[in-house]
């Protein structure tokens, strides 16, 4: 069975990030998409709420795993017996960063894990988790950005922030 890990924040979850999914879900024969839990990050979603987003968005996807790692992710690869990871390139300035942490983990797992890169479809090249907060705590639009319930919930997020 081929099989691969999609790691990232999702902090939350974008268009970006599920037409990666979608596409990765189509070549591999069961897709595990995993979110970091950073310790050194303060992230908006707690990983249980950006698991259960993942969840929610994924549920289609019948070949698609939705789970939630801490540490190194080669770790977490092997522990799970994976040797592909997936990452998104959005812009060449993505490159410089994810030639290296693909470098470093192939490196350091003993080439047992490799980093396969699909390149963003350029609807959402512009697209971030960042950008998508950032916009949405001034109450901008981000419609074109996240599911509706993925919007819903961080407008609510960002009210009950405002208010505490
Ligand atoms: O969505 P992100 O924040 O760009 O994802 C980054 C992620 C989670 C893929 C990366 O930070 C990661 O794999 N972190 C786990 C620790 C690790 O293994 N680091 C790589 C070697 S420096």
């Amino acid at each position: 069975m081929k099989a691969a890990i999609y790691p990232g924040s999702f902090d939350p979850v974008t268009y970006g990030h599920l037409d990666i999914i979608k596409r990765a879900s189509k070549i591999f024969d069961e897709l595990t998409v995993s979110v970091l839990n950073n310790k050194t990050k303060t992230p908006l979603f707690s990983v249980e709420e950006r698991v259960k987003m993942l969840e929610e968005a994924t549920k289609d996807m019948p070949n698609v795993v939705v789970d939630s790692f801490s540490g190194l992710l080669i770790d977490y690869a092997r522990e799970k017996d994976i040797h592909v990871a997936i990452r998104g390139l959005r812009a060449f300035t993505d490159f410089e960063y994810e030639l290296q942490i693909a470098q470093t983990n192939r490196k350091f797992s003993g080439g047992d894990l490799d980093t396969m890169f699909l390149t963003t479809s350029l609807e959402y090249a512009y697209l971030s988790s960042s950008t998508v907060k950032e916009f949405a705590s001034f109450d901008g639009d981000i419609s074109q950005c996240v599911p509706e319930f993925v919007a819903k919930l961080i407008y609510e997020k960002y009210r009950h922030l405002r208010q505490a």
